[in-house]
């Protein structure tokens, strides 16, 4: 979800104006219900108290005729470590979560976890990159993820040659945090759809692209 200005930064993205179709049928919808995982950065997390499921009844059955478990797993990428006892999406054992992050962070987190075997940890030491990091989620079944940003772990996903789709969506109001685009360059990408919101929802642009490998 980007302003018309290309702005990505909002303590809540929904205030860029994207709307609720993007909210519920792209966003919590149609991106994720087929997908294993939803990847998130921490800082996009932090303070928050939200599990990133599909919740519209419809699509929770989409996703069930789909052969899928009712929630995605969760995926957090911390090289610092996250605050585990004090948010909610690391706290709900029903939920499995697994954690990218670096021997830092698992220093700061190895308490928290003892208590927690629904989480797991995956340490991407300095020898390691995304890629070795994503190879070892295929082989715990993770094979489809749905990333939702920010814009720092997205750029690393990009550029590492991790992303095949990108649904954006574009708010017909300008807005944001200034200086905060979805990526810095150029994208060598093929848009293979394009709606425009209608009625109320009248400037939205969304957009599915496809990226060519790098
Ligand atoms: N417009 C939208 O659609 C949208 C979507 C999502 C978020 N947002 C907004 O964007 C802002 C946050 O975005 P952001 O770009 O600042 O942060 P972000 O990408 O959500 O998170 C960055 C953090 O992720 C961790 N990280 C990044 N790469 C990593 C790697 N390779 N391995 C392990 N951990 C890694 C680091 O966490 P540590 O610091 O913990 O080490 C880093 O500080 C917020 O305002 C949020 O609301 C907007």
């Amino acid at each position: 979800m980007q302003s018309l200005d290309g702005n990505t930064g909002a303590r809540d993205p929904q205030t860029l104006g994207g709307g609720e179709t993007d909210k519920h049928l792209i966003y919590e919808g149609l991106a994720r219900v087929s997908a294993d995982a939803v990847l998130v950065g921490s800082s996009t997390v932090r303070g928050g108290s939200v599990v990133f499921s599909v919740w519209h009844p419809e699509l929770v059955r989409l996703r069930e005729t789909l052969g899928h478990p009712r929630h995605p797993v969760q995926i957090v990428a911390t090289r610092r470590g996250v605050p585990i006892d004090r948010e909610l999406l690391y706290n709900v054992p029903s939920v499995r979560l697994i954690l990218l992050t670096a021997p830092g962070g698992i220093n700061v987190m190895r308490e928290a976890l003892a208590g927690r075997p629904w989480i797991t940890p995956i340490v991407v030491d300095p020898s390691r990159t995304l890629v070795d990091a994503f190879e070892e989620l295929r082989a715990m079944g993770v094979r489809r993820i749905s990333a939702v940003g920010g814009r720092h772990l997205a750029a690393e996903l990009i550029d590492a040659g991790l992303v095949q789709d990108l649904y954006l969506t574009t708010s017909p109001a300008a807005g944001g945090e200034p200086g905060t685009p979805m990526y810095s360059g150029p994208l060598d990408s093929q848009t293979v759809v394009r709606k425009r919101g209608t009625r109320h929802e009248a400037g939205v642009v969304f957009e599915h692209s496809v990226l060519r490998p790098t």
